[in-house]
């Protein structure tokens, strides 16, 4: 569904279901199911971001009610005791923290196993370079442009750099995939995908809309 945007690329738009109304999830994916190209699922657990939100079952009842990748965003410590049950209530993509996991190499091969894409998330202080010795084995990193845990918080400029900076980090290869989560509004999105990211996820800006598919449409267009 995505379409190339003022810089040329296919850039890929992933509403966080965070800022939806949990009341009427359903609903809330009928406005977006045909604009967007992902769904990002943020899972906070109260220890490594101070706010608590969604387990597997949540995802579970997500993954009945529409076709869209699911991109799961676990801010959690201990990660590595949580993939399997994300994953099997239908997660696509795993995101672990980089500041959560001490032994990353192997939380990525867990995920790997299971079939799914795996990334990694840098919070705004940790340095995407950190990530140079595992950066082969990455589908996807994330840069974190607000400090996680809520939703409606305004973006981080630095975060433009950064994404200039895990673009250099891939060099020419086609993955990771650079995603951008935080902030994300019609405002912003054109810095980071001009900088070069590959997936904005937008929560406020799209589910605080009236109309959550034009915001997505206008992102596309950038
Ligand atoms: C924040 C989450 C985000 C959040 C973004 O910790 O990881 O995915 O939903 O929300 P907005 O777009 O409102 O900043
Ligand atoms: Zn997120």
């Amino acid at each position: 569904m995505a379409q190339s945007n003022q810089v040329g690329r296919r850039v890929r738009i992933a509403p966080s279901l965070l800022s939806a109304d949990f009341g009427r999830l359903a609903d809330s994916l009928v406005a977006v199911n045909r604009t967007a190209d992902w769904l990002h699922l943020d899972v906070m657990d109260g220890r490594f971001v101070p706010n608590i939100t969604i387990g597997p079952m949540v995802v579970a009842a997500v993954r009945k009610t529409t076709e869209l990748p699911l991109d799961v965003h676990m801010m959690v410590v201990e990660p590595e005791r949580y993939v399997k049950a994300f994953r099997e209530a239908g997660a696509d993509s795993l995101t672990v923290h980089y500041e959560a996991c001490p032994h990353l190499e192997r939380v990525i091969g867990q995920i790997h196993e299971m079939g799914a894409l795996a990334g990694v998330a840098v919070n705004p202080a940790t340095p995407v370079e950190a990530l140079v010795d595992i950066v082969d084995e990455l589908d996807m990193v994330l840069i974190m442009s607000v400090n996680p845990g809520f939703g409606g918080q305004a973006f981080w400029p630095r975060a433009v750099d950064k994404v200039r900076r895990a673009v250099r980090l891939r060099g020419d290869r086609e993955r990771p995939l650079i995603q951008v989560d935080g902030g994300i509004t019609l405002q912003t999105a054109p810095l980071v995908t001009s900088a070069g990211a590959d997936v904005l996820v937008a929560g406020t800006a799209i589910f605080g809309s009236p109309d959550p598919g034009s915001v997505i449409q206008q992102m596309h267009e950038g």
